[in-house]
């Protein structure tokens, strides 16, 4: 019996020291010291001892159980601290950490351009006008000059809302709004969403226009010369070239295209350019006539100019991005770049 209490404490320590959890602690001291646990288990057997040897055993047995006990409580103050320090680890704040600043948002790269670009106009005097997207065929064609039969219309593949009614296919009917109302002189900038049936990498089935309208007495082709090429070196620099080629609007009359001298190569050459030198910007002329007759301006005494021009090619072209279709898809990966 004596020798079954020595091996039971050898063992018992030896386990207990290598216990890892605090569970696992708990079930060990039932196991060994518990109303059913080993030495009690021992201890039965007590009545079998010899008078003289029986208060040895028990002593013996007290000390098996107080080193067991011992062995423990040690254990588990070094649990317990092992268990504090990693919850205070977890807990730790380390106030030397950069914070984390919100996210701030900014403008579209359309809205940059277009603000940019009103800015410029409006330093010249010009006043900003807006009209409805959804149009009338009146004010998109007719009063345009652009009767149902004529063949402009084909090359504005154009959505219809119902007969008679269309989303724009350009910001020029805003010319006739504005000019139903005021009487010259008028000078005036209209940045707007148009609409045309037309989807691929160079075309969005909507896109962004800005229309400019200057109407008084004695505007010439010179006139609108000047303005856009301020315009123009205002936006790309100072040394950027225009030119202009014939071209035909039935609104204008004589009008024209708009080239500029390459912003991306210095008109050395390159993708954007096609390797010419000059890239395509806008269209323009001399309000015609007819145009002045629906908006009821006297012809004799006022002429003036009118320009539109594609601000998402613009945008495209100042942040060198290949494709247009990234402008609207929203995707916060690329918006985040400007
Ligand atoms: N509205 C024309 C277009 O969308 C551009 C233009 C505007 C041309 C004003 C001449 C004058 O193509």
């Amino acid at each position: 019996m004596k020798a079954d209490l020595e091996a039971l404490r050898t063992r018992a320590l030896e386990e207990i020291t290598v216990l890892d959890d605090l569970q696992a602690l708990e079930q060990a001291r039932v196991t060994y010291l518990g109303r059913k646990g080993k030495v009690t288990e021992i201890l039965r057997g007590l009545g079998q001892a010899s008078p003289e040897e029986r208060p040895k055993l028990g002593q013996l047995a007290n000390e098996v159980k107080q080193a067991i006990a011992e062995r423990l409580d040690e254990r588990k103050q070094v649990l317990e601290a092992r268990e504090d320090a990693l919850q205070a680890e977890a807990a730790a704040l380390d106030i030397t950490l950069p914070g984390r600043r919100p996210q701030r948002g900014h403008l579209h790269p359309i809205t940059q351009v277009t603000e940019e670009i009103v800015g410029i106009f409006q330093a010249l005097g010009f006043q900003v006008a807006t009209g409805p997207d959804v149009e009338t065929e009146y004010y998109n064609f007719d009063s345009l000059n652009t009767p149902p039969d004529h063949p402009a219309r084909d090359s504005h593949d154009t959505f219809f809302v119902q007969p008679g009614v269309v989303l724009r296919t350009h910001t020029s009917p805003v010319q006739m709004r504005v000019m139903e109302k005021v009487q010259p002189p008028v000078a005036v900038v209209v940045p707007g969403r148009t609409y045309r049936v037309d989807n691929d990498a160079s075309h969005s089935p909507m896109f962004n226009q800005l229309e400019g309208l200057l109407v008084d007495e004695g505007i010439t082709f010179g006139d609108l010369k000047g303005t856009l090429l301020h315009f123009v070196q205002e936006f790309f620099g100072a040394d950027t070239k225009v030119r202009f080629r014939p071209h035909f609007f039935p609104f204008t009359e004589p009008s024209a295209e708009m080239d500029i001298s390459c912003s991306v190569c210095q008109a050395n050459g390159c993708r954007v350019c096609k390797h010419s030198g000059w890239v395509e910007l806008l269209g323009c002329g001399m309000v015609h006539p007819r145009v002045f007759g629906y908006a009821g301006y006297d012809t004799e005494k006022y002429t003036g100019f009118a320009f539109g021009m594609g601000l998402d090619r613009l945008a495209v072209q100042r942040h060198a991005i290949n494709g247009i279709g990234h402008l609207f898809e929203n995707d916060l990966r690329f918006l985040e770049q400007f």
